[in-house]
């Protein structure tokens, strides 16, 4: 149908006939010519008719945005030439302009940004918008250069199941029902974690699977109900095999997808270091606020919510200095505080820095009053806060104090522009191998079930649960958590064990993972891997904050694809066949 693609008409082919199709971006008529510019994936081409053929003139002046059209002519330099676009030095003067297919009157034009809804129901519309096609292009070329690295290094691609048991990552389980067999269900995986466990206790050595993996939570830009991991496992190996080797794939992918080059080494930093810097366990290196403990300053203070946590076992008390801030209205201070509330914050006191030259006097804080001049001295020395920034404090239990003062540096530093330019890996690593779940009151796998604890003695593991830490480690990148994975265990007794710290019963472990814990009896070798968000990669590289932007059919925030309308409602006949029936929930 075509010679040539639109965006790639340019000034060798002068001269030459050519015929290309593609879609109207825009048609402006004027009194003697007509200019059209037909879009393909690769750019646009102008087409350019005169008056003097009437014919194609009047042809040109009907086309509306989004036709399809095909048209034959000949490539010209352009008078004035526009260097701003690839083909800007030339165009088509056509002999034939045909309409493949007029486009009705359209929901929204190309060149605009519509709402998200209106985008995610006119989807095709959408992904030819050359935003789009950027962004769904980078995804693809990412993957291609990671199935190259992969493939030159021996692993193996391996599909696991889709119908499968439930696999727990901390999700729900997405269930089909098995028709062959009433009452019961298949899980979609969450991960194929322990498919590929087996797969090396199987003698695969290493493998690799682009997965879609399906988890149902509640979805947010960096999380969708089903994602594509890179999944990968290796056999005989130690944790620090699997990171240089997967930091060697990253670094590789990021050159030839985006031309970026990373840090020769990515810096290694202990989850416990993580939290106590940055509040978080994915840190925005980016960002160079970071925390600073004054529990000691304030112990015996006037002001209560502070000595409180301050001498508590499990409370902390966290400054975070805020340059510049000292400038924030009442508003911008509340929103702060409403911020840090959303994160769990009771509270969120401040202190601008007015003049230190001044000390008390030079203070704006509705809690000085409780703070004596020492205090606050040692206060903004310890903050190395100066005159024009504000000081925020939180204070609570350990964990929440972390958490909320993490996702106010997080906002202060693109508030007060203070996020850096450029590309911030680094490994988080020695996490701690449970959680203790109050509200089930439980512990929880703070990883998987299947990650080995760093002590290889079962009684050891035991007596220090609440402390042990785990062979798991993910990979970060500017703030988003890109990868995760451990060392499993690849011994029944130890993993029998976890199990039983987990609250998982003898009789459920065998229900539940028997098939595990009998492979594990076979001479399972030491065995590790790792899992990437591909969807995550591609949206950094591709600089979209959303993953959806990556996903060529993605569901909205509420679970829904508005393109094909699912989930949807099944007639009570198929419900039938697969012995199903719909409880009525209350609205
Ligand atoms: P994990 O649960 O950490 O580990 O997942 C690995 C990576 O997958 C990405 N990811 C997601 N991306 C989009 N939407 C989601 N809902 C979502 N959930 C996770 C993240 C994450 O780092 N089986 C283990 C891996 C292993 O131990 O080898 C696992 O699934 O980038
Ligand atoms: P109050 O005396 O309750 O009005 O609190 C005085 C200041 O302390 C206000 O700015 C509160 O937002 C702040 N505050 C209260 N609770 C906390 C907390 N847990 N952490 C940090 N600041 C708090």
């Amino acid at each position: 149908m075509r010679t040539h693609f639109c965006g790639l008409v340019h000034e060798t082919l002068i001269g030459q006939t050519v015929t290309v199709c593609g879609w109207v971006n825009k048609a402006r008529v004027q009194s003697h010519q007509a200019f059209v510019d037909v879009r393909d994936h690769e750019g646009i081409v102008q087409v350019l008719v005169e008056s003097d053929q009437p014919e194609l003139f009047a042809a040109a002046g009907a086309l509306g945005a989004e036709d399809a059209v095909r048209v034959t002519g000949t490539v010209r330099a352009r008078y004035a030439p526009n260097d701003k676009i690839r083909t800007g030095r030339v165009e088509i003067v056509p002999t034939a302009i045909e309409v493949l297919n007029k486009a009705e009157a359209l929901p929204f034009h190309a060149h605009e940004n519509p709402g998200e809804e209106v985008r995610l129901k006119y989807r095709y519309l959408d992904l030819r918008r050359p935003e789009m096609q950027h962004a769904m292009r980078t995804r693809i070329r990412l993957v291609q250069a990671l199935r190259r690295w992969l493939d030159a290094r021996g692993f193996q691609d391996v599909e696991t199941p889709i119908l499968t048991k439930a696999t727990p990552e901390g999700a729900r389980d997405f269930l089909v029902p098995a028709r062959m067999h009433p009452g019961e269900f298949y899980a979609l995986p969450q991960s194929p974690q322990l498919f590929k466990q087996i797969l090396m206790m199987a003698g695969f050595d290493r493998y690799y699977q682009i997965a879609r993996c399906f988890r149902d939570e509640a979805l947010r830009a960096d999380r969708q109900l089903e994602f594509t991991q890179l999944d990968m496992e290796f056999a005989w190996v130690s944790e620090r095999e699997v990171q240089d080797a997967t930091e060697d794939m990253i670094r590789e992918v990021f050159r030839e997808t985006i031309g970026v080059e990373l840090d020769a080494e990515f810096p290694r930093m202990t989850y416990a270091e993580a939290m106590r810097r940055y509040g978080s366990d994915k840190p925005d290196l980016r960002i160079a606020l970071e925390f600073v403990d004054i529990a000691d300053l304030v112990k015996s203070c006037e002001f209560k919510v502070f000595t409180d946590w301050a001498n508590h076992a499990d409370g902390r008390v966290i400054a975070l200095r805020a340059p510049g801030a000292a400038a924030f209205s009442r508003k911008q201070i509340d929103e702060c505080g409403a911020h840090a509330a959303k994160y769990g914050a009771k509270g969120l006191a401040w202190m601008k820095i007015e003049d230190a030259s001044k000390g008390r006097d030079g203070i704006n804080s509705p809690i000085a009053k409780f703070l004596d001049d020492a205090t606050l001295a040692a206060i903004v020395q310890a903050t190395g806060a100066q005159t024009g920034d504000a000081i925020f404090f939180g204070a609570a239990d350990y964990r929440t104090a972390s958490d909320f003062m993490g996702a106010l540096r997080l906002k202060l530093g693109k508030d007060l522009d203070l996020v850096e330019d450029g590309w911030r890996p680094l490994w988080v690593v020695d996490f701690p191998m449970f959680e203790w779940d109050e509200e089930a009151q439980r512990y929880v796998a703070l990883h998987h079930p299947f990650t080995a604890p760093a002590v290889d003695d079962i009684g050891d593991l035991r007596a220090n649960a609440k402390t042990a830490v785990s062979r798991g480690y993910d990979m970060v990148l500017n703030g988003n958590e890109i990868g995760g994975g451990s060392i499993r265990i690849h011994n029944s007794a130890m993993q029998s064990a976890v199990f039983d710290l987990l609250g998982i019963g003898k009789e459920e472990a065998e229900l539940k993972f028997g098939f595990l814990l009998d492979a594990l009896k076979y001479g399972a070798p030491p065995h590790g891997g790792i899992a990437f968000g591909i969807d995550r990669i591609a949206a950094l590289m591709a600089g979209t904050d959303s993953i959806r932007d990556v996903i060529a059919f993605p569901k909205t925030t509420t679970a829904q694809c508005l393109m094909t309308g699912a989930p949807s409602p099944i007639p009570d006949a198929q419900l039938a066949e697969v012995h199903v029936q719909v409880r009525p929930t209350e609205a």
